[in-house]
């Protein structure tokens, strides 16, 4: 039987194109149990998993959820809006408390970048980085990756362009990794100061200009400007900022192609993209959503497969 490479999911730059592609068909058979009537499946009953959020999440944190009792594993869930967690201190203490409570497996986002890979070294369960500051969110990066897979077919030879505040983004770290292995082309898109100036490095073509950018991809993943990371000021004003790099109908309408839309969410209407571009039928943003539930599924199961042995 095919297994994982890693034990714990701490980011793409860990994983291989094999790794990937068992997540993938993993996916696809979760993706069809959790469109029948009884979702559930009894694979994880005798699991426990923390869900532990230092950092605010909507929809990952209810996806892992979801995803888990899909499973029916032993949820434990842990929220803490703080923002100045103080890394070493918290997570000594959670690490204590997850040992008290043997658990199997812990969900984390945490601010600090390299979280993941510290809890990883003081506790036997297996971790899964659900975002770690502006470094990594392997997940989200499975599941764009699926959702271009089953929007396109595959991944491999197509070309993304992943567009906006790239500096302080961890989906845009986590998909450029995954999608290079996958044998895709990448492109970053968005102000010169919110591109990191070694971003070339990372073998992606590297453009300022929005709609060279969307005439020459497939598809567009749209990213929210994270103000939460930022200190000082990167552009103007947010409506320079729209004018230059947000996605209208008018601007998609005006390109050679009809190109996909993606966007991790939560979406800041009418900054990066409006709204009817959002809800246009070139987005398949809620289907990244939906798809979310099934890689999450298949990550943890084939994880936990691991601890099994
Ligand atoms: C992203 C995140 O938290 O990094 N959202 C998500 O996980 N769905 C992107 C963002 O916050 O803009």
């Amino acid at each position: 039987m095919s297994e994982l490479s890693v034990n714990h999911l701490l980011g793409i730059k860990y994983l291989n194109k094999k790794d990937i592609k068992l997540i993938f068909e993993t996916a696809d058979h979760f993706k069809e149990v959790i469109n029948r009537p009884i979702k559930k499946v009894p694979s994880l009953r005798d699991i426990t998993i923390a869900n532990l959020f230092f950092e605010n999440s909507t929809r990952t944190k209810l996806s892992f959820e979801l995803a888990e009792k899909r499973l029916s594993a032993d949820v434990l869930n842990f929220s803490s809006a703080q923002s100045s967690v103080k890394k070493g201190e918290t997570l000594i203490d959670t690490v204590n408390n997850i040992l008290s409570m043997k658990v199997d497996m812990v969900v984390m986002r945490h601010p600090n970048p390299g979280a993941g890979v510290f809890l990883s070294k003081h506790v036997k369960a297996s971790i899964i980085n659900a975002g770690d500051g502006a470094h990594e969110h392997p997940t989200q990066a499975l599941l764009d990756s699926y959702s271009i897979r089953e929007k396109l077919g595959e991944v491999k030879g197509k070309k993304i362009v992943i567009v906006g505040d790239i500096l302080h983004s961890r989906v845009a770290l986590s998909n450029i990794f995954a999608l290079q292995l996958q044998g895709a082309e990448v492109m970053v898109c968005g102000p010169k100061t919110l591109l990191p100036k070694y971003i070339g490095k990372l073998g992606v073509k590297v453009e300022t200009d929005l709609r060279k950018a969307l005439n020459w991809c497939d598809v567009a993943n749209m990213l929210r400007v994270q103000n939460e990371r930022m200190d000082i000021s990167y552009f103007p004003s947010t409506r320079e900022y729209t004018q230059q790099f947000g996605v209208t109908k008018a601007l998609l309408n005006s390109l050679d192609k009809k190109i996909t839309i993606m966007h991790p969410g939560p979406i800041n209407r009418g900054v990066e993209i409006t709204s009817d571009v959002a809800d246009s039928d070139q987005a398949i943003i809620l289907d990244q959503v939906q798809n979310g539930v099934a890689v999450r599924m298949a990550v943890i199961y084939l994880l936990a497969s691991k601890i099994k042995q």
